[in-house]
């Protein structure tokens, strides 16, 4: 007799984008002509730049031919794309072997997947709020998850755990808060994960945005990170990927734990991959090696510089109007607090209601993302400016 994952009845009853929508959807019946703005989603909006559009295009014609056609191409990912960002990784001084690289579909599933390398009773900490994803992939695999709060008083990054935990995700730059750690702060994560033989796993996607280069890009940048810390990241945020799919994620053979020697969690997750996952399609690799050619960056670049300006006018507007607002600076997301007395839910509905603008309550990210809320950075700049002038002329503080 089949039974269920019972663990699924312990997430959320609704899933947050969901919930969106139909709110969105219901608004949009009862005022009909009324145009809605979306200032919510973490979704890119502009063109990829022509470099790697070649490269897709290159990708595509290797298939019409009889001497350039492959099929399957190996798990891990093309040699030549890991080696690739060996190089990319060198430029920041941080030494990975193409062997350490294993490319995917996303950050998503790696960073839902990753925890089945795990043992089963392995204690997870989560930054409260941020990317939903690691606490739901560990509560349906039936680990306990604690929270690790990060507020105005500790500046949206948490200190250290206090109880013993053996899995600690990172988010920086933070979906939804759009803080960034600092040097300090993640050595101190690093010297906590050695001391403890504790894993880290780091969730790079939004580094593109990291103007300040007191900011580390990567956990690497951490002396000793290489031994307790697992690297996400994507082409999505940075080079437009998001439909495209295109990630990668870094194990290093120096990496530990409680019961694993070197390369052990190296030789699990390749194993993991192996027999779930049959390689990222190869035109979308040929695309992301154009990525990481000094051309295919410079124009990636030029895009997440479009969003940032997006995020800069966002901010200014809103502290304009006497909101409070944080994020938007290295990060594509500005998180802003909402008045007193409302939920994010409430506002979120007078928000849609005032303004017609659709934004993301703080509270789907976590407990402690109550009383903020979510816009993003991501859309066109006309757009923007439209939410934007609503926002002033019609929302009442
Ligand atoms: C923090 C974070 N990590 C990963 C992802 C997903 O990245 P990908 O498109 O590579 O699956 C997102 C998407 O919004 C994200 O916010």
């Amino acid at each position: 007799m089949a039974t269920v994952n019972s663990n699924y009845d312990k997430l959320p009853a609704i899933y947050l984008f969901s919930e969106i929508a139909r709110k969105t959807a219901a608004f949009a019946k009862k005022n009909a002509g009324v145009e809605i703005l979306k200032l919510g989603i973490g979704n890119t909006t502009e063109p990829i730049g022509t470099t790697i559009i070649s490269g897709f295009k290159k990708g595509v014609e290797k298939l019409s031919k009889t001497s350039t056609y492959s099929g399957y191409g190996d798990e891990q990912g093309d040699l030549r794309l890991r080696s690739a960002l060996s190089n990319w990784y060198k430029k920041s001084k941080i030494r990975i072997d193409p062997l350490e690289i294993f490319i995917s579909d996303g950050a998503k599933s790696d960073s839902a997947n990753i925890q089945s390398i795990f043992g089963p009773t392995t204690k997870v900490a989560i930054c409260d709020p941020v990317y939903p994803v690691y606490k739901d992939s560990n509560v349906i695999a039936g680990r306990k998850v604690i929270y690790m709060p990060c507020n105005e008083n500790n500046g949206f990054f948490p200190d250290v755990p206090k109880e013993k935990v053996d899995l600690i995700y990172i988010c920086s730059p933070n979906n939804p808060t759009g803080a960034v750690a600092t040097q300090p702060q993640l050595k101190k994560f690093v010297n906590f994960a050695t001391a403890k033989k504790a894993v880290i796993i780091f969730d790079a996607a939004y580094f593109a945005y990291i103007k300040d280069p007191k900011f580390p890009k990567s956990i690497y940048e951490i002396p000793g990170a290489k031994k307790c810390a697992v690297e996400i990241n994507s082409f999505s945020k940075w080079a437009g990927f998001t439909g495209v799919r295109l990630g990668w994620t870094v194990v290093p053979m120096d990496l530990i734990c409680q019961n694993a020697k070197r390369g052990k969690l190296n030789s699990l997750w390749n194993r993991r991959q192996t027999t779930m996952f049959n390689g990222a399609s190869n035109i979308v690799q040929e695309g992301g090696l154009a990525a990481l050619t000094q051309q295919g960056q410079k124009e990636s670049q030029k895009v997440v510089n479009y969003y940032m300006e997006n995020a800069k006018l966002i901010k200014k507007t809103l502290e304009r109007t006497g909101l409070k607002v944080y994020g938007g600076q290295n990060a594509p997301y500005i998180w802003l607090k909402v008045p007193k007395g409302m939920t994010s839910w409430n506002f979120f509905d007078k928000l849609l209601e005032e303004a017609h603008i659709v934004g993301t309550p703080g509270s789907g990210f976590g407990p402690s993302g109550e009383g903020f809320f979510r816009l993003s950075a991501f859309g066109h700049r006309q757009n923007i400016q439209k939410a934007l002038r609503s926002i002033e002329k019609n929302l009442k503080i």
